[in-house]
C-alpha cells in the first residue's frame, strides 16, 4: 500500500473525458492501492451539483471496474464536487478554504494536484487566478496535468506557455498525451536499448525505413466544432505520431531520467527536415478528406462541420530525421479517420543482409492486439535450402491486460509520483508545431480535392502512390 497524500482538483468534473476515462483511472489506482486514506477528489464545474451527485457520476462511470461494493463506497467517500465559476474569484476563494479543510482532513500535506480538463482557451484564466487567490501551497507539492491541444500552433503555444508560467514552472506542468501511457509505446525504449539485437544497428546502417500507423475507423463522432478546426494534422500527427517518432528516433539516454529522456527527444523534434517547396511538400505529404459510402457519412455531412469543408481527416507523410545517424531512413506516418481498420502499428523494417533475401521486419502492436513480432529468416524446412522468414511473436493475453494499468491510469499515476518521462517538454512541444506550422504555411498554396477516399476505405490512392515511389507498400 503506497501513502501517497494528495487532493485533485478535477476542472471539468461534469465532462464526458471524466466520465470515460478519469474516474474509472483514478478508481483503479485506489483500487490498487495507489491512492488510499490520504486522498480526496474535488470535482467542479458550473453545473449546481451536490456531493451526492458527483458520487452518482462517478458511480456509474466506474460500474464495470468494481469488484467489491463496499470498497466503491469507501472510494465514493473521497470524492466532492463544488461548483465553480472559472472567472470569479470568490470561487477560488470558496476552493480555497475547502481544500485546506479537506487538507486537515485527510492529511495531504499541502499536496495538489490541479487537473484541467476543460477547453484549452481556459487554462491561463485558471491557473493565474490558482496562483492570484493563494491556491498553490508553500508546504507540498503543486502540479499542473492539462489535456491537449497544447495551442493550435507555435505562436499560440508560446503565449499559452508564457502565460502558464506565471503560475506553474515548466517541471510542475504535465501535458497529457495519452499515447505515451500505452503499454507498447512505453516498450519502445526497452525493445530498442535492451536488445543488442537492435541496439547497434537501428540507424542507416541498419534500418530502411520506418513506417507509423494510427488508423481508425471511427468518423468524427460529435466532435465536429473541435475537429473541423483541428484537423488530422493537428490531432494526431503534431502529438501522438511525432512523439513515437521521436521515441523511435531517439539516442539512447544517459540515464532513466525524464529529464535526460525528454533531452533526446527534443533533439530529434528539433532536428525534423522542413520541407523548403511547396513541390517538395506535394511530393512527399498526402491529405484526404473522406466522402459519403453506402454505410457512412461523408465528412462535409457530418454535424458542425462545414458543407464546404477542406479539413483533411487523413494524413499519409514521409518524415525525415535531418542526423547523420538518419540519413536516407524514410519514417512514413500515416494517420486517418474512417478507414477500414483500427490499427495503431509501429513497422521497422530493417535491411537485408544480400539482395534477394527479405530484411527483418519488427512490428510493435499498440492496437488492436499488444505485443509484437519479428520476422527472422532461417532456411526452408526439408532438403530446400532456400531462405524464408518466420515470425516470433508475443502478445499479451485479455487476462494479462486487464491486470497492467490503462493510458490515463499510469498517467495519473506518473504525476502523483512526479515522474515526466511519459509527458512532453514544452520544448518537444514547440518543436513539434513548428515542423506543422511549415506544412500548413505551404498547404495554404494548394487547394486540395475532397473528398478523395470513401469512407470505411483504406484512404487515398495517393498514399499507396507515395509509398510505390520508395518500392514498397504499407504494412497491413
Ligand atoms: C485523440 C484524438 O487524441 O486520440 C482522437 O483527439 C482520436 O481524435 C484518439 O480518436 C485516438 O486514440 P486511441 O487511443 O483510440 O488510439
Amino acid at each position: 500500500m503506497t501513502e501517497n497524500k494528495l487532493i485533485l482538483t478535477l476542472f471539468g468534473a461534469t465532462g464526458d473525458l471524466a466520465s470515460r476515462k478519469l474516474y474509472p483511472a483514478i478508481y483503479r489506482l485506489y483500487k490498487n492501492g495507489h491512492l488510499s486514506k490520504h486522498f480526496a477528489l474535488i470535482g467542479t464545474g458550473r453545473t449546481k451539483w451536490s456531493h451526492e451527485d458527483m458520487r452518482h457520476t462517478v458511480r456509474q462511470s466506474v460500474a464495470k471496474e468494481v469488484e467489491d461494493a463496499t470498497h466503491l463506497e469507501e472510494f465514493l467517500t473521497h470524492m466532492y464536487y463544488l461548483s465553480h465559476d472559472v472567472n470569479d474569484k470568490a470561487h477560488y476563494q470558496n476552493l480555497k478554504a475547502f481544500q485546506a479543510e479537506l487538507d486537515q482532513q485527510y492529511q495531504t500535506d499541502g499536496n495538489r494536484i490541479f487537473y484541467i480538463s476543460l477547453s484549452p482557451t481556459l487554462f491561463p484564466t485558471i491557473t493565474l487566478h490558482l496562483k492570484t487567490e493563494g491556491l498553490i501551497t508553500e508546504n507540498g507539492y503543486n502540479r499542473l496535468i492539462i489535456e491537449k491541444p497544447f495551442g493550435h500552433d507555435t505562436e499560440s503555444a508560446q503565449e499559452l506557455q508564457r502565460k502558464l508560467n506565471q503560475a506553474f514552472d515548466e517541471d510542475q506542468i504535465f501535458r497529457i498525451d495519452h499515447y505515451l501511457g500505452k503499454e507498447m509505446v512505453q516498450a519502445i525504449r526497452n525493445i530498442r536499448f535492451d536488445n543488442r539485437l537492435f541496439s547497434d544497428i537501428w540507424n542507416n546502417k541498419g534500418i530502411d525505413h520506418f513506417q507509423i500507423s494510427l488508423l481508425e475507423e471511427v468518423g468524427v463522432e460529435d466532435r465536429g466544432e473541435y475537429y473541423d478546426h483541428s484537423g488530422a494534422t493537428r490531432d494526431m500527427i503534431q502529438n501522438h505520431a511525432l512523439q513515437l517518432l521521436a521515441l523511435l528516433a531517439m539516442d539512447a539516454p544517459k540515464d532513466n531520467s525524464a529529464e535526460a529522456i525528454q533531452e533526446e527527444k527534443i533533439k530529434i523534434l528539433a532536428s525534423l527536415h522542413l520541407p523548403e517547396t511547396t513541390e517538395e511538400v506535394k511530393a512527399n505529404f498526402v491529405r484526404g478528406q473522406y466522402g459519403p459510402a453506402a454505410d457512412f457519412k461523408g465528412y462535409r455531412q457530418e454535424e458542425n462541420v462545414a458543407s464546404d469543408s477542406n479539413t483533411e481527416t487523413y494524413l499519409a507523410a514521409k518524415v525525415e530525421v535531418d542526423l547523420p545517424q538518419w540519413k536516407g531512413v524514410p519514417f512514413f506516418v500515416r494517420t486517418g479517420k474512417r478507414v477500414n481498420s483500427k490499427s495503431t502499428l509501429i513497422d521497422v523494417q530493417f535491411k537485408p543482409t544480400i539482395e534477394g533475401i527479405a530484411g527483418n521486419h519488427l512490428r510493435i502492436e499498440i492496437a488492436p492486439r499488444t505485443g509484437y513480432r519479428l520476422l527472422v529468416n532461417q532456411k526452408v524446412f526439408g532438403y530446400s535450402h532456400d531462405t524464408y522468414s518466420i515470425p516470433f511473436e508475443y502478445y499479451y493475453t485479455d487476462e494479462q491486460l486487464a491486470q497492467t494499468p490503462q493510458d490515463y491510469e499510469r498517467l495519473i499515476f506518473e504525476c502523483i509520483l512526479g515522474d515526466k518521462s511519459h509527458f512532453a517538454h514544452y520544448l518537444e512541444v514547440e518543436h513539434a508545431w513548428k515542423y506543422i506550422d511549415n506544412l500548413f504555411s505551404h498547404w495554404q498554396k494548394i487547394e486540395p480535392e475532397f473528398p478523395n477516399y470513401e469512407a470505411g476505405s483504406k484512404g487515398p490512392k495517393a498514399a499507396d502512390d507515395l509509398l510505390a515511389k520508395h518500392h514498397i507498400e504499407w504494412h497491413q
